[in-house]
């Protein structure tokens, strides 16, 4: 955008915010609330569903979890349909994300054997939201893996592209009349931490290996799963299909060139590895990483990279496989450049070696590193933008775990000056983004925090034999928005 039409806009936004405080949200932004499969649906046994590596983790591993909880019940949404689409649609979103758990569909992992009893319900759901108004918008995959694929290797086998294929396969067969958004993958950097350290399922502690032999095996399933619907099912179902990234800002903690480049060497390492090859030109994984991880890989004795390397083929195969692309913003971080480790045992975190910190004033939920940066999620968007060829982004998640069960205040200010800063890169900086969802719909199985971390507009009685939900104080001020369509710049509360 021209500099002049910018101060133009700043000038207008200035005087309209000064003289009304309040502004109305762009007609073509749709707003959507989201959950996961193993976060929210329990019933982790029932019905024919088979263990996904949650299941195990959970099961095998409680020393993991904070309070030792598991995902067995969760909110037990897998007999709660009614109830949950009820919140939805009385908040008045008009979409809602949730993810489809591999192994409810195959028990086993594979295409041979399909739960009839899993397709019910998910049918059950996509019925029920449509006919209230709501479009649904599936995920195929937010983490929870059939442990069976796990037992072969799971991420790390590169036959995973077919597996996922034929999955995707049997979910557009029997969604994809109805279904027309879709995600791939949710946060492929998270998928793969589970192969570099014990905190996330599966727990395989391979840093610097097994993640990485799954950063390439996540991209080229994606892509597989990306040619799948834009060949076989796009021209007769018409949906559209993109990934899920998850973008914390890297602010350089100084501007000395070192913490200049260190920051954005995070960056590369924690999401340009899965962006670059999906949205750049030139596609593949970023210069920087591949660098990197080969001078280290060198000293460390090992005859090849670390990371392994794409064919011509699958660079052309992975670029510009998706038709939007989802982004995930909670939090931003400073970074540092720092010496290098000493040449030992392989890591990512050598690989990247930056050290992190956050501002203590910034405000904080019951997760230590959620604090609120509202600047952090404008630098996102305008990053994305620049570097991405400005595509079209839905953001899939934006949320805050406030310590207030009930009268969650500090979520109402998290969404509103979040909301704010969307509007002002909208308005002003010209990002394309389409779609805003709050993360979540109700508190859920928080991953390894179990249940001590609350990011739902909806308090859920995990003490209540009836799981009750019970709106927040977020989830009023969506419906108000809902209903209003007007920003304040400041929210009463
Ligand atoms: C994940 C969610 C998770 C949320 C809060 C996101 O990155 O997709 O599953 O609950 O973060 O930690």
């Amino acid at each position: 955008m021209r500099t002049s039409r910018k101060i133009l806009i700043l000038l207008l936004l200035h005087f309209t915010l000064g003289k009304e405080e309040s502004r109305q949200l762009p007609k073509n932004l749709a707003f959507a609330t989201a959950t996961s499969s193993y976060q929210i649906e329990g019933a982790w046994n029932e019905d024919g569903k088979g263990e996904s590596i949650w299941d195990d983790y959970v099961h095998n591993h409680s020393d993991k979890i904070i309070d030792g909880s598991t995902g067995d019940i969760a909110c037990d949404s897998y007999h709660k349909t009614e109830v949950d689409v009820d919140l939805i649609k009385n908040i008045g979103f008009q979409r809602y994300r949730f993810s489809i758990s591999w192994s409810r569909i195959l028990p086993g992992g594979f295409s041979n054997a399909i739960n009839e009893e899993g397709v019910k319900y998910y049918n059950g759901l996509i019925d029920k939201l449509i006919a209230n108004g709501i479009t649904p918008i599936v995920t195929l995959y937010h983490w929870d893996l059939p442990q069976t694929l796990q037992k072969l290797g799971g991420w790390t086998n590169s036959l995973i592209a077919d597996w996922f294929e034929n999955y995707a396969r049997v979910v557009f067969d029997h969604f994809g009349d109805r279904v027309k958004l879709w995600i791939t993958l949710n946060q492929p950097r998270q998928i793969c931490f589970g192969y570099s350290s014990k905190y996330l399922a599966p727990g395989v502690e391979s840093s610097g290996l097994g993640e990485y032999m799954c950063a390439r095996n996540v991209l080229l399933a994606h892509a597989r799963v990306f040619h799948l619907y834009k060949n076989s099912y796009q021209s007769t179902q018409g949906g559209r299909i993109g990934i899920t990234i998850k973008y914390p800002w890297k602010e350089p903690a100084t501007s000395s060139v070192t913490d200049v480049e260190a920051s954005e060497r995070d960056r590369q390492f924690e999401f340009g590895i899965y962006a670059h090859p999906i949205y750049t030109k030139g596609g593949d994984f970023p210069h920087v990483v591949k660098e990197s991880v080969a001078a280290r890989s060198k000293a460390e004795g090992f005859h090849k990279s670390r990371l392994p390397s794409f064919s011509d083929d699958e660079i052309k195969y992975i670029r510009g496989s998706a038709d939007f692309l989802g982004l995930n913003y909670y939090t931003t971080f400073y970074t540092k450049d720092r010496i290098p480790s000493p040449i030992g045992e392989p890591s990512s975190e050598k690989d990247t070696n930056v050290v992190n910190h956050q501002d203590p004033n910034w405000p904080t939920g019951s997760l230590h590193d959620f604090k609120s940066v509202p600047w952090g999620f404008r630098k996102v968007l305008n990053y994305v933008k620049k570097n991405y060829g400005d595509p079209e982004v839905l953001i899939t998640e934006n949320g805050f775990p406030d310590v207030e069960e009930i009268n969650d205040v500090g979520s109402v200010s998290y969404y509103n000056d979040h909301l704010n800063t969307l509007l002002d890169a909208i308005e002003v900086d010209g990002v394309n983004v389409t779609m805003y969802t709050t993360w979540s719909l109700m508190d859920n199985f928080e991953w390894t925090a179990g249940y001590t971390a609350r990011f739902g507009l909806h308090h859920v009685d995990f003490e209540n034999p009836d799981l009750k939900r019970t709106p927040k104080a977020s989830a009023r001020y969506f419906k108000e928005l809902m209903k209003t369509k007007t920003l304040w710049k400041n929210v009463t509360l």
